[in-house]
């Protein structure tokens, strides 16, 4: 990991988009960020078409001005490549850049995120403005990280993609026996004789090939990671010693595996807007974000002054910014960062918010971010110790892939939904949980839990048998775990495929259900029931019609269920939920009571309703 140039505690600041506004608000922003304790603001992110108006003559002069005005503030500079967003110049000269939908519609500029990132003039131009933004900035005592590109996620389906798929496939299969092999193109006379046959998974007629869809997904990911390496060489060429990283983007359409995007990023960054259940889901991203960065500090990069719920976006409630900026501080990120500094009065997001919005300084909000940006650097002490965390969780982006393809038994099944589950009721419970690679080292782990990892390859299954045997602790995997390759192709001889023997049982049918039904132990168990044969297991639960449902395999428990909550906590031997959301790093405890009633705490304090505690705490016992 490399943390930003001069910059030592926590980070504090915003996307900063000077370019929409006058210059003389420019000084008003600067001492404004001052007054918020801002140290870090990321910088030109979709500024291309202000950089360079017109093909290869650039218009640095504003952006000059801004950053000495921002390093006389002392306010640092997270420098953007702005490839996120072509110039209209650039598509009118490019067509055959512009995005290609899976239905063959060709998109047209007038938004952002409209390339292709294989199109070779997309590849030259992101190169080129990243190389002459290097150059020019390279000496710039203000800089302090790079920010290639915004959010890597589009998706392209044009001819430029079509070559370059073709490309990787024959890197990954070799041959195309093998590629038909792996893609089952034996079925539905979909066999390839020739490597131009192969498409991008365009909009066909029915359902289409799982592997193709699967392996295409894995392009896209290599691909815009190729991208982002290309940008990284240069920047790294002519700034070596200033850390260079790009923000993640949560949502399951995002054609990124995070795994191996983190071993190419200095410091690992996410954006994150939650939406129905803030606090939990800020736990849950801001654990991933620790688990894909190692373990290591990370950064959260964006978050909002709204929260999105549904049809409405509304102001963060009093104190809810500085709650789960807390959290994610918690649970590993150095600093807390938004989008955006001051809100836009035109574009695309003029409702979206900002540190600054639309009534000025003189508001609630930005007394909030003022009381934050003064809290900030009093806890960079509590957070030199790493976050403790008893329990993994399996996270495996590929797998998560996989289960989104049509045609599953229950159209109710899904990835996220389960390894969500998992993790809210750890939470819930005050167990801190870290997320794991399937063939990371387990044996720290008193729990380690499997939600329907269903791609699984031979090496994972024995990593899981090797901790459930080795005795470390307690495994618990969930239905669909386990069932197929690589290639998406089921493991046959009955379910859970390759990790039937660590659990001791062969599973011979699946039932999913509409209606819930009652186990015997009087638990609930819905959407998805199974035919459980016990193969050395023992049963833990069992259906209505006297099978098993929940088994144990000495260390190894097997779910064929979805249970609630409440039973997925007993099964889990939680005891009662947690007070208020609690992290311990070292002799740090960490306290967020996000909801309405006073709490007791650990080391007897008490925390007033939306109030937070950072304190040494002796633990207990
Ligand atoms: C992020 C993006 C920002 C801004 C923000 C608010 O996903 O990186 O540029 O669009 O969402 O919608």
């Amino acid at each position: 990991m490399r943390w930003p140039k001069g910059l030592d505690g926590l980070c504090y600041g915003g996307d900063y988009n000077p370019e929409q506004w006058p210059e003389e608000v420019w000084r008003e922003d600067v001492a404004l960020m001052r007054e918020a304790g801002v140290n870090l603001v990321s910088v030109g992110v979709f500024s291309w078409a202000r950089l360079e108006p017109v093909e290869g003559s650039y218009d640095f002069g504003w952006l000059d001005r801004v950053l000495d005005l921002l390093h006389e503030g002392g306010v640092r500079v997270d420098l953007a490549t702005p490839t996120a967003s072509p110039p209209p110049w650039f598509s009118l000269a490019h067509p055959d850049a512009l995005t290609v939908t899976a239905d063959g519609a060709r998109l047209s500029h007038g938004s952002r995120d409209t390339y292709c990132v294989s199109a070779p003039a997309y590849r030259e131009a992101s190169a080129r403005i990243a190389r002459v933004l290097a150059e020019r900035y390279r000496d710039h005592p203000v800089l302090a990280m790079w920010h290639v590109h915004n959010e890597y996620g589009t998706w392209c389906h044009c001819d430029h993609v079509a070559a370059a798929f073709r490309t990787w496939l024959r890197g990954r299969h070799g041959t195309l026996e093998a590629l038909n092999d792996a893609w089952t193109t034996s079925f539905w006379s979909q066999y390839y004789s020739a490597w131009e046959q192969i498409m991008p998974p365009r909009a066909t007629q029915y359902l289409p090939n799982p592997a193709q869809v699967l392996d295409f997904r894995r392009f896209l990911s290599d691909e815009m990671l190729g991208h982002f390496r290309e940008q990284k060489a240069i920047l790294r060429e002519l700034t070596p010693d200033v850390p260079v990283t790009t923000n993640f983007v949560f949502g399951d359409w995002v054609p990124v595996d995070q795994w191996k995007w983190a071993q190419e990023v200095d410091l690992v960054a996410i954006d994150h807007y939650p939406s129905e259940n803030p606090p939990e889901e800020t736990a849950f991203a801001a654990d991933l974000a620790r688990g894909w960065a190692g373990g290591r500090p990370w950064l959260l990069m964006e978050q909002a002054v709204v929260t999105y719920t549904g049809p409405r976006m509304v102001a963060k409630r009093p104190g809810e910014i500085t709650r789960l900026s807390l959290s994610h501080v918690a649970r590993g990120s150095r600093g807390a960062m938004f989008f955006q500094w001051r809100a836009s009065r035109g574009g695309a997001e003029l409702w979206h918010g900002g540190m600054v919005p639309h009534a000025g300084p003189d508001s609630r909000i930005f007394r909030e971010i003022r009381d934050l940006g003064n809290l900030l650097p009093a806890l960079a002490e509590a957070c030199r110790d790493p976050v403790e965390a008893p329990a993994a969780i399996l996270w495996d982006t590929e797998a998560g892939w996989a289960l989104q393809s049509p045609g599953f038994p229950s159209t109710g099944i899904g990835y996220l939904e389960a390894v969500r589950q998992a993790h809210r009721v750890l939470y819930r419970h005050g167990v801190t949980a870290d997320f794991v690679h399937p063939s990371a080292d387990l044996s720290g782990y008193e729990l380690v839990i499997v939600p329907s990892l269903y791609l699984i390859s031979e090496d994972a299954a024995d990593n899981l048998r090797r901790y459930a045997d080795g005795g470390h602790g307690t495994l618990v995997v969930s239905f669909l775990s386990g069932i197929a390759d690589e290639h998406a192709r089921i493991r046959v001889g009955g379910y859970p495929g390759a990790l039937r023997g660590v659990l001791g049982v062969r599973v011979e049918e699946f039932l999913p259900i509409g209606e819930p039904v009652t186990l015997d132990t009087g638990d609930t168990a819905s959407l998805w029931t199974e035919r459980v044969h016990l193969a050395g297991a023992e049963a833990l639960a069992r259906y209505p019609d006297g099978t098993p449902a929940v088994t144990r395999h000495g260390r190894a428990v097997y779910v064929s269920t979805r249970l609630s909550d409440d039973a997925y906590a007993r099964l889990l031997g939680l005891g009662s939920p947690a007070p208020v959301e609690l992290v311990r790093r070292g002799e740090w405890l960490f306290a967020i009571n996000h909801g309405g009633g006073e709490r007791k705490i650990p080391g007897n304090l008490l925390l007033p309703p939306g109030g937070y505690a950072v304190a040494k705490v002796p633990r207990p016992g």
